[in-house]
């Protein structure tokens, strides 16, 4: 065996040459990598008693991509590209074996071997639209050369991580080799390609699959038409479409420099570095600094869910898409029913839409099991509980679960506002409590705020992490408060959608500018989704909304709310909602003026950033990131625009200071700007600077 580099090896097997890279954790193309690779081809070449080339990954995965992290440093040593010209014109066959995820520059450099093997459990694509980018090594103008023009769209513009065994049915895998075995198997198909005199196979001489969309452009047309929705307000979607059609119209070198041309202009937008940002952030949430990475986790393989209503739904959904065996708990047999009801309609309805195999679907349906007796819940590893929003309900409930669960079984309540401790006193454990609050639809939505109570044991809360991550979600830690982090930040923009209401503001308008901005929806049309009956006043309020449920405008599931729906919920303006509106700004005595679109975003986000800055400084978030992290995934802050945090820090601190000290001496100190927040601009530093 030769030792090229740090990570990189060359050994011989008979006369097959077999590259191995080791480069932890996920073996992106560092430049130490880069370097591996090309004197490993070199020395491979130049050994006259190798006739093949295998290349390798050790650990988790094949290349995962290029080294996001080193981005914007300048490069040392060989590029991608002299690497990619060293495989591709190998005058010996270059076999690429994957395992893991061969993703972004991983796959442009697999698409360079002249064969592909994969293990079944491989994944491949190119995932850089997720990053803000396009892939920018030739993955763009290669693998339509495989796949054809449609399937690339799909892919680049998508991101989709693709199985290996669709991946080989379209020709992007050449053959599957047995799990587990995967270097004898590209070894031993090296042998083939060398026994059958097989030809070097160079994916950029292959034109009969770009081919047949040449001359077409309603391909590209039909495709935008069809996607205008879910790209709305992203750059990087387009940029990819583009490249393609370079593919499909431009020789292949003019293809390479406009895939080029293309790749500089996403790298240098504001876009790419908020997802790259958004992408890290995600990961460092992870992260509990006084949590050791190797904290002794508890095992969980049963849950158990108290409540079958929205949320325990849900959650039940996502936690044996996870792999978990479930028992739901419910108080009357109706509810139960029902419960499990929608909890099997949906979790079969994988198997229809493809999602998931039918043996996947009939594994989950056999995980779940329904009861009316709590006392059910005496062997599982974690309660969920999603009951009624009331303290003593919850109280009682826990008082229960104590006396029921085997020692050492986590007790997590779903609420969104209510103090954790109070609810971890209830019991004799409270360090085996603590909250997992999920966003509804919570088989859906990502984010999973993970509250750790003052008494919370630090391998409970590392449990649950490790879970929520199970379950597909994004778990982000968040301490004890009323609403957490993302709730306690969300009323306040809620305060002002209503006051800006009261001041002159149509509701469209205040929607309008929260879309324009990204979000999926305004806060008006939000309401009408949840439904009027749901939010209606508390006593004592009389709000806007409450008057909306007075006059009998549910929202969607009614006649409507502040928009009139038809019967395919498509919304139009509604006049009986205007004279609500106008009722109420009358009722209230408000005086009404012209609110620009400008004011609109500037009084829902400035209150949002100022409260974060409190989360932030209390300790309520362990970093700023954590809080852009929620926002991104339970609210629908546009991932192009980072996040509340990152966004404030684009802004400026000072320049959001400036505005909100305007805002206070106009409506008072309520838009005090927190200390935090003063004092980071003040020493010219942003959210992102902040450490405890
Ligand atoms: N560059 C640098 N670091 C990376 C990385 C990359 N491409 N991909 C993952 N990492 C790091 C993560 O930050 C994390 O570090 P940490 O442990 O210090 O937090 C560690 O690797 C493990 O990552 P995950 O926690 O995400 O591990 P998983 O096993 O859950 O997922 C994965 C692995 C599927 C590879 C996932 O990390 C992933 O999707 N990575 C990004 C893949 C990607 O987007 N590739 C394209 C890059 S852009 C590109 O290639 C441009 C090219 O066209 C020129
Ligand atoms: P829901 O009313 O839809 O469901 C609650 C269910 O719990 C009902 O089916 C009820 O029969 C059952 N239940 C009540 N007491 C019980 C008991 N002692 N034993 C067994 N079952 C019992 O309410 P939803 O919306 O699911 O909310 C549940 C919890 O989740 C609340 O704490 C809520 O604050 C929280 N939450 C709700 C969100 C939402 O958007 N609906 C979002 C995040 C959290």
């Amino acid at each position: 065996m030769t030792v090229i580099n740090s990570v990189t090896t060359l050994d011989l097997d008979g006369d097959v040459a077999v590259i191995t890279l080791n480069s932890p954790p996920v073996n992106a193309l560092s430049a130490p990598v880069r370097e591996g690779l090309y004197e490993g081809f070199k020395a491979a070449g130049a050994d006259a008693s190798a006739k093949a080339i295998v290349l390798v990954c050790e650990g988790r995965t094949f290349i995962a991509g290029a080294d996001i992290a080193g981005f914007g440093s300048a490069p040392v040593g060989p590029s991608l590209a002299d690497v990619q010209v060293m495989m591709e014109n190998s005058p010996k066959p270059v076999i690429a074996a994957i395992h893991g995820t061969a993703l972004g520059g991983g796959l442009e450099v697999a698409l360079c071997a002249h064969y592909r093997v994969a293990v079944p459990s491989a994944k491949v694509g190119l995932p850089e639209v997720n990053l803000g980018l396009i892939p920018g090594a030739g993955g763009t103008q290669r693998l339509p050369r495989i796949v054809g023009a449609e399937k690339a769209l799909d892919m680049v513009t998508s991101g989709a991580h693709v199985p290996a065994k669709d991946a080989a049915a379209m020709g992007l895998v050449d053959e599957l080799v047995e799990e587990g075995k995967l270097r004898a198997g590209a070894i031993a198909f090296a042998r083939k390609v060398l026994a059958e005199g097989r030809p070097l196979r160079r994916v950029r001489d292959n034109d009969d699959k770009v081919a047949p969309a040449r001359g077409h452009p309603e391909i590209f047309a039909n495709f935008r038409k069809a996607n205008a929705r879910k790209f709305r307000g992203f750059m990087a979607p387009e940029h990819n479409i583009r490249a393609v059609e370079a593919a499909v119209n431009l020789p292949f070198d003019q293809g390479i420099a406009e895939e080029r041309r293309l790749f500089e202009e996403v790298m240098a937008s504001p876009h790419s570095a908020a997802q790259r940002y958004a992408f890290f952030a995600e990961r460092a949430a992870n992260k509990i600094p006084d949590v050791a990475d190797d904290t002794q986790l508890r095992a969980v393989k049963t849950v158990g869910i108290l409540g079958a209503g929205t949320m325990g739904g849900g959650i039940a959904i996502s936690c044996l898409k996870g792999g978990l065996t479930v028992t739901v708990v419910e108080m009357k047999p109706e509810a139960l029913e029902r419960g499990l009801g929608i909890i099997r309609a949906t979790i079969a309805r994988d198997a229809e839409r493809g999602t998931a195999t039918k043996e996947q679907v009939e594994q989950r349906l056999a995980n779940l099991k329904g009861s009316l007796d709590m006392a059910d819940f005496k062997d599982v590893d974690l309660v969920i509980e999603a009951v009624f929003e009331d303290m003593n309900v919850k109280k009682d409930v826990f008082k229960k679960l104590d006396a029921i669960c085997k020692p050492g079984a986590i007790l997590a309540s779903n609420t969104s506002y209510l103090n954790v401790d109070e609810i971890a006193a209830a019991t004799s454990r409270p360090g085996d409590v603590i909250g997992m609050h999920f966003f509804s639809p919570a088989n859906i939505m990502k984010l999973l705020e993970v509250v750790r109570g003052a008494k919370t044991a630090k391998d409970v809360l590392a449990t649950v992490m490790r879970v929520g991550k199970q379950i597909g979600k994004v778990p982000v830690v968040a301490g004890v408060c009323p609403g957490f982090i993302g709730n306690r930040m969300l009323r306040k923009r809620g305060e002002q959608a209503e006051a800006l209401v009261l001041e002159g503001a149509d509701p469209i308008v205040i929607d309008k500018v929260f879309y324009d901005f990204g979000f999926p929806m305004g806060p008006f049309q939000m309401m009408d989704v949840v439904g009027m009956d749901v939010i209606k006043d508390q006593p004592g309020e009389r709000s806007l909304r409450g008057a909306m449920y007075e006059a009998g405008r549910l929202g969607q599931k009614g006649i409507g709310g502040f928009y009139d729906y038809d019967a395919n919920r498509n919304q139009t303006p509604s006049p009986e909602a205007v004279k609500i509106v106008e009722q109420f700004r009358k009722d209230k005595g408000a005086t009404v003026r012209a609110v620009s679109e400008e004011e609109i975003l500037d009084r829902s986000l400035l209150p949002v950033i100022n409260e974060g800055a409190k989360v932030l400084q209390e300790g309520i978030a362990i970093r700023s990131s954590d809080i852009d992290t929620i926002w991104l995934n339970g609210y629908g802050w546009p991932v192009y625009r980072g996040g509340p945090m990152y966004y404030a820090d684009q802004l400026g601190l000072k320049t959001v200071v400036e505005k909100l000290k305007q805002y206070q001496a106009k409506l008072g100190d309520d838009w005090k700007p927190a200390p935090l927040l003063e004092k980071l601009a003040a020493e010219g530093k942003g959210f992102a600077d902040f450490k405890r």
